[in-house]
């Protein structure tokens, strides 16, 4: 995954990059180096541990000359997170700089040949091969020489390639991982995201597949196949502060905290009186609607748990069969598809390599797809035939939080669109569900206000090495996501279980104190949950029921009782999930984890 970031202009080139570098930390955190080039010689600087350990060195050793310059920050795939395997990567002699995101998938048989020709190699990353080639290949034009080096490659991979024998310029190539170019005035940038660009300028030129941008001071050309093309500019229209934590403690707090704001933001101008504009706003015909023979849900993570609730929602109100698969077994599992299937793509990012493999798999196979993510003019935004943005602005904590939210009402509107395009759910059923879905924002406002009572509860959860969380239908999607939480980011032992299904097994590991988060939301379901919870407190549980039902029983059957705002049941895992964000921020704050970035993981995954 990997962050990257370059820049030539006037400024202090390791200002700009260290700058870009910290905002980009969410991509990868376990090393960090940076390139920079004075005019006279390629300094390279390189560290494992946090980019506050770069810092520290350039500060001691500042090269405040240097206008031009390359950075990364590293998420290990090929090769311990050491200050060798650390990027840029240089060749045999220090020519050439080369920071890379993704993977060479035929790097091994690259490096035995460059190995057989005399070049040395230092490290045991895939990406040295590339300084090594472009050795071989330069000949006195460094696109031309990037040119011909990725035509050896194979795999997916965004590239930042400076040289000491042209010291102004940058070049950036992108193969399937994502690489956006800054425009500014006398100055120009590129990074892996565009809160790095934030603070510098608006415009950026989103690179596609196979585009090679030549950075230069005074502007930059884009390339393809070696003929120079024309790239459309996209202004940011999202604040800079928007990523930014702005008085929180965490980014995953802020995050929280900004549900309200994100959950209204992706619903409005949505609803309309009788139904939602959906179909219309991403281009769905009204014949697709009724054609849909099946609907396949296909996504990673806390997405893939949106996606099992898309699936109650969607069968209840427009009753055709959906399937939910994790992006990483669809795409390998030659999955069976048929041009009546409407694919749904859930995706944050929109960069997760799974998930676009997965698109394109879909799309190869003639479904229609219909994209859901937050980020536009990503890989997953620009392929997709049918896109749906969720409006949760910049996430940058690694726990995923209003992304889940909004692509819950995303996929409301959807099941609610579908059903009344399908005949299966009635007008005013749909209005009673849209009147709700307006109340959510505010009600989620109301959950968080709950939050010191919350703290308590995690502060008792935090001494415990196993924590389960039960419920039953949508009650079971929510408490998946809810042990996701606190496992990515307390290093809890957290399981989630279909209540009836306890007493199969799991029930065993319930003793005395075990914490057991119980979620009632599904008044249809409440008797058979309350048994359910009674053997948990026959065997010494420590219950929590997380309530917007059964007011009389929860109370009496729970050690802690958490009330949520009443809604409709279909609703209610936008309100349900809250809680369990919060008690997975408070016991992780209580251990003394590192809220943001949990140990191993990345935010954004472009690796299989
Ligand atoms: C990573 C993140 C998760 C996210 C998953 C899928 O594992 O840490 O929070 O749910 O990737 O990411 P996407 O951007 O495709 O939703």
């Amino acid at each position: 995954m990997c962050g990257i970031v370059g820049y030539v202009g006037q400024r202090a080139a390791e200002d700009v990059i260290i700058d870009g570098l910290r905002r980009l930390e969410y991509r990868g955190y376990d090393s960090a180096g940076i390139a920079l080039f004075n005019e006279q010689e390629l300094f390279v600087e390189k560290h494992a541990g946090r980019l506050s350990v770069l810092e520290g060195y350039l500060s001691a050793n500042p090269h405040r000359d240097a206008r031009l310059g390359i950075g990364h920050t590293r998420w290990a795939t090929h090769g311990a997170p050491n200050d060798v395997n650390a990027h840029p990567h240089t060749g045999c002699t220090p020519r050439f700089a080369v920071v890379h995101n993704g993977i060479i998938e035929n790097y091994n048989e690259l490096r035995r040949e460059l190995m057989a020709r005399g070049h040395r190699f230092v490290t045991e990353t895939d990406t040295e091969v590339l300084p090594h080639l472009l050795e071989e290949v330069y000949a006195g034009d460094l696109a031309t020489a990037v040119f011909e080096v990725v035509a050896k490659l194979r795999g997916a991979y965004a590239l930042a390639v400076v040289t000491s024998e042209d010291p102004n310029t940058v070049i950036a190539y992108r193969q399937d991982s994502p690489l956006i170019i800054g425009l500014g005035q006398g100055e120009n940038f590129l990074a892996s995201d565009i809160p790095a660009l934030l603070p510098y300028t608006r415009q950026t030129v989103v690179l596609d597949d196979g585009d090679l941008a030549v950075l230069r001071s005074s502007g930059v050309s884009f390339y393809r196949e070696g003929k120079e093309i024309e790239k459309d500019i996209f202004t940011v229209t999202w604040d800079e502060v928007a990523a930014e934590k702005a008085g929180f403690d965490h980014f995953m707090l802020k995050e929280i905290h900004e549900q309200p704001k994100a959950l209204r933001d992706t619903l409005s101008g949505r609803i309309l009186e009788q139904g939602t504009n959906l179909a219309e706003e991403i281009g769905l015909t009204s014949d697709m609607i009724k054609g849909i023979n099946r609907v396949v849900v296909v996504a990673c993570g806390t997405a893939y748990h949106a996606g099992l609730v898309g699936k109650t929602l969607i069968e209840r109100l427009a009753r055709i069969h959906v399937e939910v698969d994790y992006a990483s077994e669809f795409r390998y599992r030659q999955p069976v598809l048929n041009p009546n299937d409407l694919v749904i793509i859930i995706s944050q990012s929109g960069e997760t390599a799974d998930t676009l493999a997965a698109l394109r798999e879909a799309k190869r196979q003639g479904c229609t797809v219909v994209a859901i993510t937050n980020v536009v003019g990503s890989s997953v935004s620009r392929e997709g035939q049918h896109v749906l943005h969720t409006w949760a602005g910049p996430e940058i904590a690694v726990a995923s939080t209003k992304a889940y939210t909004t692509q819950l009402a995303a996929l409301t509107l959807m099941a609610i669109e579908l059903g009344l395009g399908r005949k299966t759910l009635k007008v005013t059923r749909a209005q009673e569900l849209l009147r709700g879905l307006r109340e959510i924002p505010l009600q989620v406002g109301e959950i968080i206000a709950q939050a010191e009572k919350i703290k308590a509860v995690a502060e008792h959860v935090a001494k415990s090495e196993h924590v389960f969380f039960i419920g039953r239908g949508l009650d079971f999607n929510v408490a998946l996501e809810g042990a996701l939480k606190l496992k990515e980011i307390s290093y809890i032992h957290a399981e989630a279980y279909a209540a009836g299904e306890l007493k199969h097994g799991t029930l065993a590991l319930i003793t005395a104190g075990t914490p057991v988060i119980c979620l009632f939301t599904q008044a249809e379901l409440q008797e058979k949950m309350v048994s359910n919870v009674e053997v948990v407190r026959a065997r010494g549980g420590y219950t929590v029921s997380i309530s917007s039902c059964c007011a009389d029983v929860t109370g009496t059957i729970s050690d802690v009782e958490i009330r949520l705002p009443e809604t409709d049941p279909l609703l209610a895992p936008m309100l349900s999930v809250v809680p369990l964000q919060l008690l997975a921020y408070y016991a992780a704050v209580t251990r003394g984890a590192d809220v943001d970035k949990p140990r191993n993981l990345a935010k954004s995954v472009t690796v299989e």
